[in-house]
C-alpha cells in the first residue's frame, strides 16, 4: 500500500476533521500533505496544489517561509513557552508595541488569546464587563446579518451563518442582527443604517457593543460592502455610548490591500480582534487591541469584581509571538503593501472574463480577495464540491463557500501563479456549463 493510502486509512480510523461531514470521505479522498513551499502544498504522491485560499486564510508569505522558519527556530532554542500571568517575554512585548503602532489610533493595549474565536470571546466579555463595572447591565450585542465571528458559543451567538448556528439556537446567548448593506455601492448603506438607528433606539440601554467584520464578510459568502457604512456606525456607537468591535481576524494583514480593512473607513474602534494572518499562517494566536478607556475601567484593587480574570494556557505563546514578529518584519522589510498592488490589479483584470460566463451572477473583489457568485444552483447540487474536485484535479486548492468560488491566496503569490489560479477557477466554473 502506498504511504498516501495508508495515511488516509489511519486518518479515517482516528480523526474527526473540522467543518466536515465525515461521510463525504466515503467518496471524497482525503489529501495527506507531505510538505509546503511558497504558494504550493505537495502530497505524498508528488501532486502539487496551489493554495488559493491560504489554508483557511492564514498564510501570508508562503508555506515554510525560510525567514519565518529561522525566527521560529531561534525562539524555540531559547524558550518554547512561559505563562503570561506574572511573567513576560520579549516577543510578546515587541509584538504588542508593533501592533499598537500600525493599528488605528486610540488602541493602546493588547490582550492575547490563542485563536480568532477566543479573541472574539475576550472582546465580548470585556465589553459587557466594562459596562457592568460602571454599574450598567447591558446583555445584548448587535452584529450584522450574514456575519461570522467563529465557533465558540459567544462568537457563534453573534454570528449569523445559519449553517453553523441554527442547530445551537436553544443554547446560544441572545444577540440581535441588523441588516448589512447589500453590496459595495454607497446607496446601499442608507437603509441598513436607518434599521440600525431604530434598533439602537429600541434597545439603547441594553446593548454593550456592535461587532462587525469591516467591508468583507468572509465566511458569509465573501460579501462585500461600502466602508462609508462603518463611518456612520462609528458615529452611532458614540451617540449611544456603546462599544464598536472590529473583527479583523480574516481581513487583517494586507488581505484587502491595506494593512487593516478598517483603514478604508479611517475609523478607530474600541476593540480590534486579530488572528489568522497575525502569525503569517504559522501558529495559533490572537490579539485583542483595546483603548485606554477600557483598560482603565478594569484597573483597580484585586477582589473588587472589576478584574478581567480571563486566561488561556497558551496566551501569548513565545513561538507564536516570534513568528508574528517575523511576519511583521517581512511587511516592513519587503514593502509588502506596495508590492501587492500590481497583483491586486492583475486579479481585477483577470476577474473580468468571469462576467461573461452564463452561470455567473456576480463578481466582486476587495484587495487580493476575489469572489465569483454562481446562479441557479440549489444547495443540494453541491456545486462547490464539484469545483473543489475540479480544482484539485488541476492542481489548485479552491474551497468554495456554497455557490461562491473565491480566491484568497498568500500575499506572496507570484503573477504567474495568479494566472494559473484564476485560469483553473475559470475552467472549473465553465465546466459546470457543459
Ligand atoms: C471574521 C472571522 N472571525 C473569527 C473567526 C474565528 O477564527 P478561528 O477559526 O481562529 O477561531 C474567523 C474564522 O474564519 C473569521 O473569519
Amino acid at each position: 500500500m502506498s504511504l498516501n493510502k495508508s495515511l488516509i486509512e489511519r486518518d479515517l480510523a482516528v480523526l474527526w476533521h473540522p467543518c466536515t461531514q465525515m461521510k463525504d470521505h466515503e467518496s471524497l479522498p482525503l489529501i495527506p500533505i507531505k510538505r509546503g513551499y511558497g504558494s504550493y502544498l505537495e502530497d505524498f504522491d508528488g501532486n502539487k496544489y496551489l493554495d488559493a485560499i491560504s489554508s483557511w486564510w492564514v498564510n501570508l508569505f508562503g508555506h515554510s517561509n525560510p525567514y519565518i522558519n529561522s525566527k521560529l527556530i531561534e525562539q524555540v532554542q531559547n524558550l518554547e513557552h512561559v505563562l503570561l500571568a506574572g511573567f513576560s517575554h520579549e516577543n510578546a512585548i515587541r509584538l504588542a508595541e508593533r501592533l499598537i503602532k500600525i493599528a488605528p489610533k486610540n488602541l493602546t493595549k493588547v490582550f492575547y488569546a490563542d485563536n480568532g474565536s477566543s479573541g472574539i470571546e475576550v472582546a465580548l466579555k470585556m465589553s459587557f464587563h466594562f459596562h457592568k463595572n460602571r454599574g450598567e447591565i447591558k446583555p445584548l450585542f448587535i452584529s450584522l446579518e450574514n456575519s461570522y465571528h467563529g465557533e465558540t458559543m459567544g462568537a457563534l451567538s453573534v454570528g449569523d451563518v445559519s449553517l453553523y448556528k441554527e442547530v445551537y439556537n436553544e443554547i446560544i446567548i441572545k444577540s440581535i442582527q441588523t441588516p448589512v448593506p447589500k453590496d459595495q455601492r454607497l446607496e446601499s448603506i442608507y437603509e441598513p443604517l436607518q434599521k440600525l438607528k431604530e434598533l439602537l433606539e429600541k434597545h439603547k440601554n441594553n446593548v454593550s457593543a456592535i461587532i462587525l467584520e469591516p467591508i468583507v464578510q468572509c465566511a458569509g459568502s465573501m460579501h462585500m460592502y461600502n466602508s462609508e457604512y462603518i463611518k456612520e456606525v462609528k458615529k452611532l456607537t458614540e451617540e449611544y455610548k456603546i462599544h464598536l468591535i472590529f473583527d479583523e481576524v480574516a481581513t487583517g494583514f494586507g488581505r484587502t490591500g491595506k494593512m487593516f480593512a478598517s483603514e478604508y473607513a479611517e475609523v478607530s474602534p474600541d476593540f480590534m480582534v486579530l488572528s489568522k494572518g497575525l502569525t503569517g499562517g504559522y501558529l495559533p494566536l490572537s490579539a485583542v487591541l483595546l483603548t485606554d478607556d477600557i483598560y482603565r475601567e478594569f484597573y483597580c484593587d484585586y477582589g473588587s469584581g472589576k478584574s478581567f480574570l480571563h486566561s488561556h494556557s497558551y496566551t501569548g505563546n513565545p513561538l507564536a509571538c516570534a513568528v508574528a514578529n517575523a511576519s511583521l518584519d517581512i511587511f516592513e522589510n519587503e514593502n509588502i503593501l506596495e508590492i501587492i498592488q500590481p497583483k491586486i490589479k492583475l486579479l481585477t483584470e483577470l476577474l473580468e472574463k468571469f462576467k461573461n460566463l452564463k452561470n455567473v451572477y456576480n463578481v466582486r473583489q476587495t484587495g487580493l480577495i476575489g469572489a465569483i457568485e454562481l446562479k441557479n444552483y440549489k444547495l443540494e447540487d453541491r456545486i462547490g464540491l464539484k469545483v473543489y474536485k475540479y480544482g484539485l484535479e488541476h492542481g489548485v486548492l479552491l474551497r468554495p463557500l456554497g455557490n461562491i468560488i473565491y480566491f484568497m491566496p498568500p500575499l506572496s503569490i507570484s503573477e504567474s501563479e495568479i494566472h494559473e489560479m484564476v485560469q483553473v477557477g475559470f475552467d472549473a466554473i465553465s465546466s459546470l456549463n457543459k
